[in-house]
């Protein structure tokens, strides 16, 4: 056995070939009121661990759970990690770095996650991944299953916005928009994969989904010439990126590749602010989500109590920032960086800036630091509308360029 799994909440181990979701103990008084209990951690073997020790180069494959297949029909990385200058003069901060996952194929981050639950399916000879989402999520599992041959089954709110669903009907998989909201259709795609058969790839509830999002940290580490950056800040929503983004530097911490894990600075929107919240009073209560930033709009995170647990464990903090400061953030990104991203990814740079007097003070200034970029803004255009517009046509005549000032 390459892992088992280990419940976050009660610490129970479960050794297993079948494939689990939730600790059964934990799980089984999750009533919605509170962030639910009983989310599982994968712990590699020491084995898989000491031969990953040996390499020269580490690779995620090394650290995967799953032997890996068909690397090459969907790669999922390595992606740029850009040195902005223009940003970093402007912080002081002169060794920032962004890490693009918005060049992943699908678009996001989530090509990570979608990619092992792939592996898993392979591994249990399963055709079939249902998950509800309403947006990455299902269009990253919906571009792995097109490239590897998989049935995608994807139940939405019906009011999920249309250019995410619209890039998951174009990969091939079998979108059911669902009259409710996303709640709904979690439960739905829960209960199908019960009854129906299949492998459920719904975030944080599959543990895999947490673990392939490890991937990151462990390029990270490579990039940075086999080392671990000072801190990370991190977009957070149901709290999945950053606990694989945690569990990677776990994992590179117990091959012995790294002495101290860095400090992950959980970045949210005030208006969907709840592991934020219950990182600083304890009490693990759902929040009214509003924010623009879609992709981290949760009220109850699936993965909430793990995420606060591992930014205690990196000495990490949270940084809360208003909407206007997200969408000028990601204006700011694009015209002074050349990065196009979407809001969600934005709340990461939004944060860093808000914080750079803080990360001067705590880690000096020549501390390395990297924002994770986990978005395309090519899908939503749309948080653009009223800061930019396309300029009036004019006349193909030199007299017209000249009547134009900039
Ligand atoms: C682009 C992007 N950034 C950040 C997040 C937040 O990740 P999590 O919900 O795991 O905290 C998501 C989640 O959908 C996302 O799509």
């Amino acid at each position: 056995m390459r892992f088992k799994y280990v419940c976050s909440d009660c610490g129970a181990v479960y050794e297993t070939d079948e494939i689990m979701y939730l600790c059964p103990k934990c799980s089984k008084d999750n009533d919605g009121k509170t962030f639910s209990k009983g989310n599982l951690i994968v712990e590699l073997s020491d084995e898989v661990l000491r031969k990953a020790k040996e390499k020269e180069h580490v690779r995620a494959e090394d650290f995967y759970p799953y032997e890996t297949k068909d690397e090459d029909a969907y790669p999922v990385g390595i992606t740029p990690l850009v040195k902005a200058r223009r940003l970093n003069e402007r912080s002081g901060l002169k060794n920032t770095f962004y890490k693009m996952d918005s060049q992943l194929i699908s678009g996001s981050f989530k090509d990570r996650a979608s990619y092992l639950v792939a592996q898993q399916a392979k591994a249990h000879g399963e055709k079939r991944i249902a998950l509800a989402s309403t947006g990455n999520a299902g269009a990253a599992m919906s571009a792995v299953g097109a490239a590897l041959g998989l049935d995608i089954v994807l139940f939405v709110p019906e009011s999920a916005p249309i250019n995410k669903l619209m890039q998951s009907v174009l990969y091939g998989a079998h979108v059911i928009p669902v009259k409710g909201s996303y709640d709904d259709a979690f439960a739905l795609s829960i209960e199908y994969t019960k009854t129906f058969g299949g492998i459920n790839r719904n975030t944080a509830y599959n543990p895999m989904t947490i673990e392939g999002k490890k991937s990151i940290s462990i390029e990270l580490f490579e990039q940075m010439g086999r080392k671990a950056p000072d801190a990370v800040y991190v977009p957070v929503g149901d709290g999945c990126i950053i606990a694989g983004v945690a569990k990677g530097f776990i994992d590179l911490k117990r091959a012995g590749l790294i002495d101290t894990l860095p400090h992950l600075i959980c970045s949210q929107s005030v208006k969907s602010n709840a592991i934020s919240k219950a990182f600083k009073d304890g009490k693990f209560l759902p929040v009214k989500a509003t924010t623009r930033a879609d992709s981290i709009s949760v009220g109850l995170p699936a993965n909430g109590r793990m995420a606060v647990r591992y930014i205690k464990e990196s000495e990490g903090w949270c940084v809360e920032v208003e909407d206007e400061d997200i969408l000028n953030a990601q204006l700011e990104l694009a015209h002074d960086a050349g990065l196009l991203v979407e809001p969600a990814a934005a709340c990461a740079y939004a944060a860093y800036k808000k914080d750079a007097d803080n990360i001067r003070r705590k880690l000096g200034k020549d501390a390395s630091i990297v924002v994770l970029l986990t978005g395309t803004g090519f899908k939503d255009m749309a948080a653009f509308d009223g800061k930019v517009r396309l300029p009036e046509a004019i006349d193909p005549t030199l007299e017209a360029v000249r009547e134009i000032h900039f």
